[in-house]
Parts: C-alpha cells; structure tokens; sequence
C-alpha cells in the first residue's frame, strides 16, 4: 500500500482532526479578539457626550422598569430610510455612558434615539398619562401613574456611583452634589444652576411634568427623553480620517 499522505492520516484520526480543527479556529479567533486587549478604546471619541445628569439617570432606570425597551429601540441603523425618518446614524460614543445599552432589537414604537427636543415637555406629560390623546391611533400603553408617584431620588447618589464603578467618569464633586443637582434640573431659579450646567452642558433645565408640587417619577422619564440623542452637534461633526 502507498504510503499514507498527511491529510488521509488527520481525516480517519478523530482526535488528531479535532485537534487540527481547534488550531486553525483559534488562530482566527486570536487575530480579531487579541488586538481588543490593547487598544485604549474601541469607541471613536465624540465631542459633546457627557454622562447622564442624576435626574437623567433616574428616569432611565424608570424607561427599564417599565419595560419601554420592549417596544422601542435606541439605535438609527446607517440605512436610507431610517435615517430620513430619525436624523444621523447612531454612533457607537452615544452609548458609552449606558449600563446596559438600550439599543433594543425590536420597534412596536419608533425608535427613541433621537427623540430628544422632537415634542415639548407638554405632550410628553399627554402623551405619557393617555397616548391616544395626541395620537389617537397609538396602541402604545398609557402610564398615567408616573406623574403622580414622587421620585424617590434619595439614594440618588448611589446611583452615580453604581455607574462609576463600570466607567462612567463621575468625579466626588458629581457625586456629592447628585442630590441638588437634581433638584437643580427641574427649578431654573435653583441657586445651584451655573454649577450644574457646568457640570453637565447642554442640559434641559424645566419643570417637565408641569407640575411644580413635587418631583414625580414623569419629571424624570421627560428629562431622559428630551436628552436622547442631542448630545452630539452633526452640523459639527465629522467622522475621524481613519473611519469611512
Ligand atoms: C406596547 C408597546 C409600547 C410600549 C411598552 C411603550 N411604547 Fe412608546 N410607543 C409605542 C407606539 C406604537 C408608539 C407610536 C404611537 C404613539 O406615538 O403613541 C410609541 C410612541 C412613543 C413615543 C413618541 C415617539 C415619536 O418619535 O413619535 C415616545 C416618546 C414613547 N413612545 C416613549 C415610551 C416610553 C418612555 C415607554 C415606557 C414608559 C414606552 N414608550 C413604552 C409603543 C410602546
């Protein structure tokens, strides 16, 4: 018999071929994973991101309680039509600040992205307690309780810190000043205002559930809405030279 060539030898070897089979798919692995260990980061910085301020961050932790990523995803895929319909393609730095990311895999609703500054704080709060009083055909739920349950923000300061200890940059200042802070956002006359849109630029400062008794849950969830996706200026920004 002719002598056997190496590859009819590894065919009949189970083991030998399982262990050649590994080889060659570690090999593949290694080159895309390893390169991740070392690179500083991942994400193109973008001007303009900042982390959530605390009454932000409060109503995202609402939008996950209520299950609002079941119906609504947070991510304009670079697709014509999406972008036509919800502005600029969502970047990978827009989420570099979300523990866990909302991208979302399944729209009932539209997608929530880019949704910041599209209504104002009033037909949210309508929006909000009965959807189908802006739009009438909306199978959306309605939520009428979160204007009128109080916003237990005070362990607001744990909350910063949670986000912390995962990355987010929150210096002590932030920290200890969370729970003014968010008192802050909903009172434009607070004497802490310069302060905080110090901290955090380009924040909406407003009474957003019209309701100037108390802080309610829907104070919350309305700022969280009307920051998401205004962080970034695209009149300014440009894609860095190394990414097309
Ligand atoms: C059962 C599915 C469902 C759930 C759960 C749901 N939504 Fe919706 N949402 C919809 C649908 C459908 C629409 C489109 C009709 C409308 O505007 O009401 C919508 C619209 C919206 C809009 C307007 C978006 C736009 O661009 O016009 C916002 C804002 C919104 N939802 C926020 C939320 C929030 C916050 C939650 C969680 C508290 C939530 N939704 C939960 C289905 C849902």
């Amino acid at each position: 018999m002719a002598k056997e060539s190496f590859q009819k030898k590894v065919e009949k070897n189970s083991v030998l071929l399982t262990v050649a089979t590994l080889i060659v798919i570690s090999i593949g692995g290694l080159v895309e994973i390893a390169p991740l260990f070392y690179l500083e980061s991942t994400i193109e910085k973008v001007k303009g991101m900042r982390p959530y301020t605390p009454l932000e961050l409060m109503g995202r932790e609402i939008y996950l309680r209520e299950g609002c990523y079941g119906c609504h995803s947070q991510q304009v895929r670079s697709l014509k039509d999406e972008v036509e319909r919800y502005g600029h393609y969502s970047l990978a730095a827009e989420s570099m600040y979300d523990h866990p990311f909302q991208w979302g895999s399944k729209r009932t609703g539209p997608d929530l992205a880019r949704v910041g500054g599209r209504y104002s704080n009033e037909w949210h709060v309508m929006h909000m307690n009965d959807p189908r009083s802006v739009v009438p055909e909306s199978i959306m739920p309605s939520y009428s309780w979160l204007g009128k349950t109080p916003l237990d923000y005070r362990k607001v300061s744990k909350y910063l810190e949670t986000q912390r200890t995962v990355g987010v940059p929150y210096d002590d200042t932030d920290i200890l000043m969370a729970f003014t802070d968010l008192e802050t956002q909903v009172n434009p006359d607070h004497e802490n205002y310069d302060a905080f849109m110090e901290r955090y630029p380009k924040a909406s400062v407003a009474d957003f559930d019209l309701n100037p008794d108390q802080i309610t849950e829907l104070d919350a969830l309305i700022a969280y809405m009307q920051m998401l996706g205004t962080l970034v200026d695209f009149t300014q920004y440009r894609p860095a030279d190394d990414y097309r």
